[in-house]
């Protein structure tokens, strides 16, 4: 039997928003720039295991300078939304895969694992305490983000003994400034994301650190974001550092590469997958050439390019450009194929669609 899921108390802010600051944040929240009035924490020791589950305040962590995240960047994280329905209801999107997911990355970077109901009572706990914080609308959710840190101050090099969860809520509009307009990517020729046997497939956060530089040449060349290579061929397509991505051909397939260690297994991935193969797209996830969706760019053969992940829900791609190439996806304007998944699945997401699959988790 499954271990009962355990309490967080809440100890109550003392000095929440106002009701105009938050409703001010609701009104534009663009993304991860306001946080609710809580969170939510639990502790781990070598010697107790988890304890003291709660919800306290949000505020600032005070942190011995030696910590050990802060040397050696032992820390993973998830980002999973919550989204209020027509009639005040509350729920989360397949919240256990991201606690499972949690447990592979912790397990990858020597962290101790989260139980999935934890990880869950803990999502319910804040979401709960900050319920106004979610907000309505057709592109608005509460975006929740735990992360899980070595917390040991110690500095040698070994896992930590110590670690802290917690989670953190920001209520979000479009991840991306300029909405749902397509984005330009830079496909990189030479800076590698993740090799097998790395940690490309865990969420932690030193991947994404390790995304940053080639996203400021990227973005100093005019493009919204970077897609990787393989590093062991450098010829295919793996993914877009905080988005997977897929390929539409002209005869219908759907094309995204496979998970294989070096991809982040996307919870709008695996979703988006099973919507389109359940109307009747053929889905394949194969190894995918670059040398493909720049030759089908040319010759009409490849029809979209879109880019999915759950803080940018399904994205068109407009621009493909890298070494010798420089590609408009289409006509530029987001495709049918594209428009439709972002639709099916945000239907679902907020309501406006039945949710046959169970996938919405009520808060
Ligand atoms: C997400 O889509 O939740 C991500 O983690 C991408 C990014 C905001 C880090």
């Amino acid at each position: 039997t499954a271990p009962a899921a355990p309490v967080f108390p809440l100890r109550r802010s003392t000095s929440p928003a106002s009701d105009e600051a938050r409703a001010a944040a609701l009104a534009e929240p663009g993304f991860g720039r306001y946080f609710t009035d809580h969170m939510a924490r639990v502790s781990w020791d070598a010697e107790r295991g988890w304890h003291d589950h709660r919800v306290e305040p949000y505020g600032p962590l005070t942190l011995d300078p030696a910590t050990s995240v802060l040397h050696y960047g032992q820390e993973v994280f998830e980002g999973l939304k919550a989204y209020r329905h027509a009639d005040g209801s509350v729920w989360a999107f397949r919240p256990r895969e991201n606690a499972r997911r949690l447990r592979e990355s912790a397990r990858r970077l020597a962290l101790p694992e989260l139980p999935e109901s934890d990880f869950v009572a803990a999502v319910e706990a804040l979401v709960r305490a900050d319920a106004p914080w979610v907000p309505a609308g057709d592109e608005a959710s509460l975006y929740v983000r735990p992360f899980l840190f070595a917390s040991e101050p110690f500095v040698g090099v070994r896992a930590s003994r110590r670690a802290e969860l917690v989670v953190i809520a920001s209520p979000a509009g479009p991840y991306f400034p300029r909405g749902l307009a397509p984005v330009s990517i830079w496909v990189s020729p030479d800076q590698h994301r993740a090799a097998r046997g790395g940690t490309g497939a865990a969420k932690g956060g030193a991947n994404y650190a390790a995304s940053l530089a080639p996203q400021v040449d990227a973005a100093a060349r005019g493009f919204d974001q970077v897609c990787y290579l393989d590093a062991r061929t450098g010829s295919l397509l793996e993914e877009i550092g905080t988005m997977n991505v897929a390929v539409v051909r002209a005869d219908g397939e759907v094309v995204t590469p496979p998970l294989g260690g070096t991809i982040l297994a996307g919870v709008t991935r695996a979703s988006l997958l099973r919507l389109l193969a359940d109307a009747g797209h053929r889905v394949s996830e194969r190894r995918l050439p670059l040398a493909e969706v720049v030759d089908g760019l040319r010759s009409g053969e490849v029809v979209e390019v879109l880019a999915c992940g759950t803080a940018a829900v399904v994205t068109p791609v407009g621009r493909l450009a890298g070494d010798g190439f420089d590609l408009t996806v289409g006509d530029g304007s987001p495709g049918p194929l594209t428009a439709w998944a972002r639709a099916t699945l945000t239907d679902l997401q907020h309501g406006r669609a039945p949710d046959p699959y169970g996938w919405l988790h009520r808060l």
